[in-house]
């Protein structure tokens, strides 16, 4: 089975193409970094414009270097949310175009579900059932996976998501955007116990995350001491990263042995980050967990994990209308 899919919810516009699921024979990926890299973040209007811009030509590309013609398909598989509906609308569009044209089953795909279905693009795809903690600059949620396409919600963050934290809190130190990278290259001259930021516990004892918290406490320790020096704006970082880490690790293992599952999936771009892959890592092998993180790049956002995740709901036989519309408040599970 071989499926196209493609992924514009945020600010990449990307496209795959992939045989039965598994095997990538082509991943495009083009970011928009440096048209929302002067705002500090993503602006919606600029990111749904560019996506118009480039999506024919992505889809074009992942197609010629995965040598398949559009005819060949045996679907498409699209995200249809959660995101921005701008964003979300140009990709739908291209999808129903496409699947209209050539009579091609559609799918809709959740991108959440997408971020772990980037767990079953490795050698080593986790079994169910499974806690995945999903962390991305939208999102940071646990997800208990009971079967395949069975999800239920297990926790999530009551405020900010861990990557908007990242990205909010390298606005405040002026290192650039996406907030991620450019944190976790400062925090590598850096000290992570230089500053004690707060760790967010939930009084109702509820797997639940908040990184507000540790963002302002990060914009006032900015505040007091401005201007900071280099070696303080590592400090600073390191000490941000670790404590963003340990919230994460704590409330992911305590989760996963509350529920007595051993096995746990790490993803979306946050998942990217050296510092969190390691401290996880550490902490399942000290509780017994199997843990299955995804090579960095299908971390962040792009279309092969969308495609994974569309070729195992086509193969189930499920379809999407041609009236399929965007939905950016889209939820994997309640
Ligand atoms: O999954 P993703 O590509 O897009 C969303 O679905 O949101 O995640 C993007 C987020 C951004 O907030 C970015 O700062 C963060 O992932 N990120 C990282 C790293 N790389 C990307 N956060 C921490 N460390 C990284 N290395
Ligand atoms: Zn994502």
């Amino acid at each position: 089975m071989v499926v196209l899919g493609i992924e514009s919810s945020c600010d990449e516009t990307a496209a795959a193409v992939l045989a039965d699921g598994r095997r990538v024979l082509s991943s495009v990926v083009a970011s928009q970094d440096a048209i929302h890299a002067p705002y500090g973040g993503v602006v919606p209007e600029l990111a749904s414009r560019r996506h118009l811009e480039v999506i024919v030509p992505v889809v074009e590309r992942a197609l010629a270097e995965a040598g398949v013609r559009l005819p060949d398909l045996d679907g498409i598989a699209v995200t249809q949310g959660p995101g921005l509906v701008g964003s979300l609308l140009v990709g739908c569009a291209v999808a129903k175009s496409l699947a209209y044209v050539h009579r091609l089953p559609l799918v809709a795909v959740n991108h959440l579900e997408g971020h772990i279905y980037a767990a079953f693009l490795t050698d080593d795809p986790p079994e169910h059932p499974f806690l995945a903690l999903v962390v991305s600059g939208g999102h940071t949620a646990l997800y208990l996976a009971s079967a395949p396409l069975t999800y239920a919600l297990v926790g999530q963050t009551r405020d900010d998501a861990a990557g908007e934290a990242f990205d909010k809190v390298a606005k405040l130190l002026g290192l650039g955007f996406p907030g991620g990278p450019v944190i976790e290259r400062a925090a590598t001259g850096g000290d992570p116990k230089a500053i004690t930021f707060p760790l967010a516990q939930m009084t109702d004892g509820a797997p639940d995350f908040s990184f507000s918290g540790v963002k302002t406490s990060v914009s006032l320790h900015v505040k007091q001491r401005a201007p900071l020096r280099a070696a303080d704006v590592a400090d600073v970082a390191a000490s941000f990263q670790a404590t963003v880490v340990k919230m994460l690790v704590r409330k992911t293992v305590k989760a996963a042995l509350h529920h007595g599952i051993k096995r746990v999936v790490l993803t979306g771009g946050v998942a990217a980050n050296g510092c969190l892959r390691e401290a996880l890592e550490a902490a399942a092998i000290e509780r017994g967990l199997r843990l299955h993180i995804p090579p960095r790049h299908l971390c962040t956002d792009n279309a092969a994990m969308i495609t994974a995740a569309g070729t195992v709901r086509l193969a189930a036989g499920e379809r999407a209308p041609l009236t399929l519309n965007a939905a950016p408040d889209l939820a994997l599970a309640s």
